[in-house]
């Protein structure tokens, strides 16, 4: 059903550059190469478009269009893949032009998207998505076949019979896959309140694609994520415990890699990913640290960061590939002593030990309580222990006993339990709740009923 890249496919890549597209233009080119061989396509030719002034009708200039056509039919291609999000007239007039099929970057990106989706959840954003991108085409796209049979007004063929059939078919379709994902997210969204519930911190991986947070992931965690020299390998976020933090236990999620001018629709495709990115009490945000360009991804990634509501979450960057360059593991500190940056490397596991202390000095305190609550009078000797602690920051006495502000570590509240003993501690562990379960599964959406 839909424009689908075929293992096999023999691409003309057309890559546009002045006109609104920034980044290094050979940087650029070498990116969209990749993700062509991602989708499973062979690169024949490249064909590189100065746009100042985009052409309505195609995008690029007809001059161009030609110069692409030729190189085509010189190299056999089957596809002409351009890197930039064409409207749904420009790809259909391109696709009439050159009489070859024409995918834009949404396109592609979609089709990697279908090809890696592995969850539930995953493959359901990703048809969605999907099915809205061919909506546009497929109305336009329809009217374009009338025409072209001389489709007159009134003239109520059986083509246009078709386009409403399609039409019905793709918006009830859309309104199930709607319904089936609501369902999961509940789910999901309730396993992460659990998880909430628990108090382990949540710590997420993010970074701009190919960067190595898989191969992070999986040194963290022993792990065995798919980590390979392609983009998009991971498109559901995975969760697993991350052992070995002088802070305690903690949860590391692995989410899918941002990537530059990522289209508007897809960024809901991403939402499973995104939501770990903004519920994390921590971000490590890795990036390749031998990449010329890496300040200026770092930049795409927070920009898309702060587009999904996760702008504010601290982060950690973590330099990776150190292996490549001069540099050795180390810790960067800011002018107040914390950490702010690790440089490691991840596949050649050195520096993982620093990267465990930053993670570590970032999440001590994360156990922090701070609660209303009411302590019953009879409890006078806790109430002394906790004026004396500086635990206290304000008090009114009621008849049913002090109403306090307290404001403690988890662990400072369960020491204390432990030397009072009795109904005061059991008061105290009630406030302090229950101690955070270590995580031992993958939240994988479950499967629908
Ligand atoms: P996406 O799934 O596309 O987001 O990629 P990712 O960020 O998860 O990257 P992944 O871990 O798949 O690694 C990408 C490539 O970089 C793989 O070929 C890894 O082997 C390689 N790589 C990862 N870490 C290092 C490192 O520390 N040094 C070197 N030399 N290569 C690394």
């Amino acid at each position: 059903m839909f424009d689908r890249q075929k293992k096999g496919d023999r691409a003309v890549l057309v890559l546009p550059h002045g006109h609104a597209v920034t980044g290094d233009p050979v940087r650029r080119a070498d990116e969209f190469a990749e993700l062509a061989a991602s989708a499973g396509a062979q690169v024949l030719a490249r064909v590189s478009a100065r746009v100042a002034d985009p052409n309505p009708r195609y995008y690029i200039g007809t001059g161009k269009a030609e110069e692409v056509r030729e190189a085509a039919a010189a190299t056999d291609a089957n596809v002409i893949l351009v890197d930039h999000i064409l409207s749904p007239v420009q790809e259909r007039n391109l696709e009439k032009l050159l009489n070859l099929r024409v995918v834009d970057r949404a396109g592609l990106i979609l089709d990697i998207f279908a090809q890696r989706a592995r969850s539930h959840e995953g493959k359901l954003e990703v048809e969605l998505a999907q099915l809205k991108h061919l909506a546009t085409r497929l109305v336009r796209g329809w009217t374009h076949l009338d025409s072209q049979r001389g489709g007159a007004i009134g003239n109520r063929g059986p083509g246009e019979t078709q386009l409403e059939t399609d039409r019905r078919l793709l918006g009830e379709r859309v309104k199930l896959l709607t319904r089936r994902l609501e369902k999961v997210q509940t789910q999901r969204s309730q396993q992460r309140r659990a998880r909430l519930r628990n108090t382990v911190p949540r710590v997420a991986l993010v970074g701009y694609t190919n960067a190595g947070k898989s191969t992070l992931f999986n040194a963290l965690t022993r792990g065995e994520v798919y980590a390979a020299d392609q983009l998009f390998a991971t498109l559901d976020p995975t969760v697993r415990q991350l052992d070995g933090l002088s802070s305690g236990p903690a949860v590391l999620a692995d989410t899918v890699g941002f990537v530059r001018d990522l289209p508007h629709d897809l960024v809901a495709a991403f939402r499973a990913t995104l939501a770990e990115a903004r519920d994390a009490d921590l971000l490590l945000h890795v990036s390749d640290a031998a990449d010329d360009e890496r300040d200026h991804l770092q930049q795409v990634v927070d920009e898309v960061l702060e587009e999904i509501g996760a702008g504010d979450v601290p982060q950690l960057r973590v330099m990776n590939k150190v292996d490549l360059t001069e540099g050795q593991p180390r810790l960067d500190r800011d002018g107040e002593g914390r950490v702010h940056r690790v440089w490691l490397s991840a596949a050649a596991g050195q520096g993982l030990e620093l990267l465990r202390e930053a993670l570590s000095e970032h999440l001590a305190g994360h156990d922090h309580i701070r609660q209303s609550v009411c302590l019953p009078l009879p409890f006078g000797r806790l109430h002394a222990r906790l004026w004396a602690q500086g635990l206290i920051s304000a008090e009114q006495v009621e008849d049913d006993g002090w109403h306090l502000e307290l404001e403690a570590s988890r662990s400072v509240l369960m020491q204390l339990a432990a030397s009072l003993g009795g109904g005061e501690a059991e008061w105290l562990r009630s406030v302090a709740g229950p101690e955070p379960e270590p995580m031992d599964d993958d939240f994988e959406a479950a499967p629908l009923t």
